[in-house]
């Protein structure tokens, strides 16, 4: 997307308001009976000039960033409708002008977001340029953030959309070696007989089953080697089929999402290292395929992590908590001083907080960042407990831990099962995304598909810390 901050020298196809009920009176629009100020609703004025979209905003009082994105995400596909190329966003001034800028950049860029590479005739995109009125340049440094942001955000949209049988662990990591060659990060891939002398004991088991190797990505961003590490950890499951314990009964291709936590790690760094943030970041992604077969891991195995934790897999489809263990252990060998781990986890918490909310888990300091990192850009978080009474759950007759928990409380026992393979002295959180993973249907700035949640609050929680 094109943008440029002169409406003098540029004729666009499209003029847009986003217009608040209360506040109809003020805009001087033509044709005001007709306007549609409630959420949500749209309309087009075709005039002797430039036609005028307006898309409603409900109450302005009540109006928040988000709400911005998902009006311009429903303004630009309107656009896209109507064939246009260019459009001039009007800002409402219902929020400070660096907010606003930011939130209808990011909104048009990823609410015309299509994955549509492998049909036959995929849709050219029609509005490539957006040209809004002369701002002060703090506001044109916002919206050069926004734009990194949504870029970094359908980065992640791709890789998880990908399909399973293109998309294999290896493929993942030889696309993050190739997207950050001549970066200022630099990756490194383990596979094979390097897993095996690092005892990534779950990476191993996990793939078992699979000819398409599991792999361990490292991404690493520093910028000042004398100051704290962040981890961010990705759950990079290229596909979840469960295992001999067989996901069954409905259709599965939504597990060709299972490595979207790690898409989200990407993402977040991509945009980290695109707007030069000074930082010590490591991504760390454990990417494997979980598939039945005659060598697959077996319901009942028990197996060892480095550390000397026993696990017994009591169930092969609770995977992605065996193969961040490794990770996890990783990042207490680097010494990073937080570690955030985001994973498409357990049903449970997209059964408890559906589809706008992942759940979150750990250190009040680190998910109280979170959530404010989550609050202002879109990917929400909502804290879940980890009680101490659980723990029962997952006892094991025979190993120090089982895979699942007992009962109910799916997204907290996995939570308890990650934090035993956190140092005393790091500083975790836990980000359940199997909810906001995917949009069933295109609304405001998320067409149907891979969402690229995690990219966002992951990369502005790194640019809250201070370092
Ligand atoms: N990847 C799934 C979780 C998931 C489900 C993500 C739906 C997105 C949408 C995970 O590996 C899984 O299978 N979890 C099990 C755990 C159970 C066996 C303890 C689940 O949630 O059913
Ligand atoms: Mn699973
Ligand atoms: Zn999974």
């Amino acid at each position: 997307m094109k943008i440029s901050f002169d409406t003098e020298k540029h004729s666009v196809s499209c003029v847009v308001r986003f217009v608040a009920a209360d506040k109809l009176s003020t805009y001087n629009l033509p044709f005001l009976h007709d306007v549609h100020a409630k959420k949500g609703e749209t309309a087009i004025f075709r005039m002797d000039a430039t036609p005028i979209v307006t898309v409603g905003m409900g109450t302005s009082t009540k109006i928040c960033a988000e709400d911005l994105r998902n009006a311009a995400g429903q303004a630009a596909r309107l656009i896209e409708h109507e064939e246009w190329s260019s459009a001039n966003p009007v800002l409402p001034g219902f929020l400070p002008q660096e907010a606003e800028a930011a939130a209808v950049v990011e909104g048009m860029i990823l609410g015309t977001y299509r994955f549509d590479r492998y049909k036959a005739q995929p849709t050219l995109q029609s509005l490539t340029e957006l040209v809004f009125a002369e701002v002060d340049k703090a506001v044109e440094k916002a919206v050069h953030k926004a734009v990194v942001l949504a870029n970094a955000t359908i980065l992640a949209r791709d890789l998880s959309n990908e399909p399973p049988n293109i998309l294999r662990p290896s493929v993942l990591s030889e696309f993050v070696i190739e997207h950050f060659k001549d970066t200022q990060a630099s990756v490194t891939v383990f596979a094979e007989d390097e897993l095996v002398k690092r005892q990534m004991t779950g990476l191993l088991t996990v793939g078992k089953g699979s000819t398409h190797r599991p792999r361990f990505i490292e991404i690493r961003y520093v910028t000042d080697p004398k100051k704290p590490l962040i981890a961010l950890v990705g759950k990079g499951l290229t596909f979840d089929s469960g295992g001999i314990s067989l996901k069954s009964g409905r259709d599965i291709s939504d597990m060709r999402m299972d490595m979207a936590g790690s898409a989200a790690v990407v993402g977040a760094i991509d945009a980290l290292v695109q707007l030069q943030t000074p930082c010590n970041v490591v991504g760390l992604i454990a990417a494997a395929e979980n598939l039945p077969d005659a060598s697959s891991m077996l319901p009942g195995e028990l197996i060892q992590y480095p550390n000397g934790v026993t696990v017994q897999v009591a169930n092969t489809d609770a995977e992605g908590r065996l193969v961040l263990a490794d990770a996890l252990i990783y990042a207490q060998q680097l010494k990073a001083t937080k570690v955030v781990d985001i994973a498409t986890l357990t049903g449970a918490a997209a059964q408890a907080l559906g589809f706008r909310y992942a759940a979150i888990f750990g250190e009040d300091s680190v998910v109280n960042d979170l959530r404010n990192a989550g609050d202002n850009t879109g990917d929400y978080v909502w804290p879940f407990p980890m009680p101490q009474e659980y723990e029962e759950k997952l006892k094991s007759v025979y190993a120090d831990v089982s895979n699942i928990g007992k009962g109910s409380g799916g997204a907290i026992t996995a939570a308890l099962f990650l934090r035993r393979f956190v140092g005393e002295s790091q500083a975790w959180a836990h980000v359940d995304m199997a909810g906001p993973m995917e949009a069933e249907s295109t609304e405001g700035y998320r067409p149907a598909g891979a969402t690229g949640y995690g990219v966002r609050i992951l990369a502005q929680y790194v640019l809250d810390q201070d370092v």
